[in-house]
């Protein structure tokens, strides 16, 4: 797939005053003095930082910047000084964030070539290859730019963007290193998530979905994709993925994603199987959804495509672990052959679900993924989906809902979330919630009371995992970004690639 803005990000040896580019990008926290390497520019630049600061221009408040040019004084065209906040409240997202919101001016400027030295600001205080995987990340999200369908001079239609780490000492570019080839693959993977979210449901139907997946298989050799298309899935009497899918024109698909390492896995190490709700348009169906806004749930394949594309990062990464892609694909629709209210349904792990809103379908074609991937014998389950409005009423648009069965699973999807910036909350599930899904005419019935919502519907969800260790993140309210950030354009966010990929790493390292 083209890349909307090709963007290339390397490692480059160069003394700071003496970088040939378009912008130098440096930070300061708001309790440091100017560091040495601002000192250095400083003197270049015969004081120009220094009477910046005291006319409090540039204080190291977070989310402030100042915009020096240069004008031949040095080798860089412009020094863009960004705040970094206060030191000890520094995580590895905050320099993340500063590369994304210095990739972003540097599209918004329309520059070819950008150079960073945020790491410089750390000290000690992360390892540099921690540092230098956030800022290759942070130069992804910030430059992506979504106008595929903007015909001639689209904003931002840039071409290409060259982003440089750079650092005069050969050791500390050596350590930074192997942290942003990572950060490159989780970028562009990331990159990749947005533009499939992107992409209307009168482009990504279930069917174009699966053939997005079986290109990139092809590409990456080390997966295998398989697709069950609507006959397979009758014939295997996956029964929720063609109730929800029965509405469309378009076919439901279910997409499986095999990846086996070329590196043996430890003895031991867990078989993972990645499960993502990929509605590719969710209209309610018959139970159907009010006009406003329903264009967003273009966004209900997003959990879907986070597990497409953190299978593409592992593969890049050629990390030691066996992973199972499993994504159920259906297009939610009113129409004569659609499911209603009252239908019961009978699921692939034999269980018979009562249907008392047809837009409570993301449960019903999970359901189907989830036993599947329990029936593979996969040790850790990990679904993600854009599942309820109610965990958006809960957490709002910063964290993700967890629910889980297994506190281990949970400390370390916890730690995943410190490490990528895609944070999660805990909401409970089990037996009370369960209690309030069960039906007096079938096993189950697909939505519950307004109370609780998210945390009944991953209870729902529970009950088809038999013995794994399973986690669910909601991710409602975390696909889409309303209004331009430093991650860039509004759009899809790609939530998920780094919380997952960052969680399979660990597990490969066996930290
Ligand atoms: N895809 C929606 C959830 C959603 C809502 C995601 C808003 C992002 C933004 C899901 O399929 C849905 O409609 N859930 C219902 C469940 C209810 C009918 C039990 C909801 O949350 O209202
Ligand atoms: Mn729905
Ligand atoms: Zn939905």
């Amino acid at each position: 797939m083209k890349q909307i803005i090709d963007v290339k990000v390397k490692t480059r040896k160069a003394a700071f005053t003496e970088c040939k580019t378009d912008v130098l990008v440096v930070g300061r926290f708001a309790d440091d003095g100017p560091d040495e390497v601002i000192q250095a520019l400083d003197r270049k630049l015969n004081g120009g930082i220094d009477r910046l600061a005291r006319l409090g221009d540039f204080t190291g408040k977070p989310k402030t910047h100042a915009l020096l040019y240069s004008e031949g004084k040095m080798a860089a065209q412009r020094v863009l000084l960004l705040g970094l906040g206060e030191r000890k409240k520094a995580t590895l997202d905050t320099i993340r964030r500063a590369a994304a919101a210095a990739a972003s001016q540097a599209v918004d400027l329309k520059l070819r070539r950008i150079a960073l030295a945020l790491h410089r600001a750390c000290g000690n205080g992360f390892a540099a290859a921690d540092l230098g995987r956030a800022m290759a990340e942070g130069a992804y999200s910030g430059s992506y730019r979504y106008d595929e369908y903007v015909s001639e001079n689209g904003n931002g239609r840039l071409g290409a963007l060259e982003v440089q780490i750079v650092d005069p000492e050969p050791a500390r570019l050596r350590d930074l290193t192997p942290g942003v080839s990572a950060g490159i693959v989780i970028g562009q993977a990331q990159s990749y998530a947005r533009t499939v979210a992107n992409r209307p449901a009168n482009v990504i139907n279930p069917p174009a979905l699966a053939r997005a997946a079986r290109d990139l298989a092809h590409r990456l050799r080390s997966v295998r994709c398989t697709i069950f298309d609507d006959k397979q899935l009758q014939a295997r009497g996956m029964g929720g993925i063609l109730a929800v899918g029965s509405g469309s024109q378009s076919k439901p698909r279910l997409i499986l994603l095999e990846y086996t390492p070329a590196r043996k896995p430890a003895p031991g190490a867990p078989t993972v199987a990645l499960v993502g709700k990929a509605v590719t348009f969710d209209s309610g169906g018959i139970s159907i959804k009010p006009a406003q806004d329903m264009d967003q749930m273009k966004f209900d394949k997003t959990g879907g495509i986070a597990v497409l594309a953190t299978i593409r990062a592992l593969a890049e990464l050629k990390l030691p672990l066996r992973v199972l892609g499993v994504i159920p694909a259906a297009e939610n629709l009113p129409s004569g052959s659609s499911y209603r209210p009252g239908d019961i349904i009978t699921t692939y792990s034999g269980k018979t679900v009562e249907i008392l809103n047809t837009d409570a379908e993301g449960r019903m074609i999970l359901c189907d993924g989830l036993a599947y991937a329990a029936e593979r014998k996969c040790d850790v389950i990990i679904d993600i989906a854009t599942l309820t409005g109610a965990c958006m009423v809960a957490l709002g648009s910063y964290k993700a809902g967890l629910m889980s069965n297994d506190d281990d699973l949970v400390a370390r999807l916890q730690r995943a979330a410190e490490e990528s910036g895609e944070s999660v909350w805990r909401l409970p599930t089990g037996d009370e919630y369960a209690e309030e899904m069960k039906s007096k005419i079938a096993d189950l019935k697909n939505a519950g009371s307004r109370w609780g919502g998210a945390c009944t519907a991953a209870s729902f969800l529970q009950q088809f995992v038999g013995a794994a260790k399973w986690a669910h993140l909601d991710i409602a309210g975390m696909d889409v970004f309303l209004k331009p950030t430093e991650y860039g354009c509004v759009g899809g966010t790609g939530f998920g690639v780094r919380l997952l990929t960052t969680y399979l790493m660990n597990l490969a390292e066996r930290k």
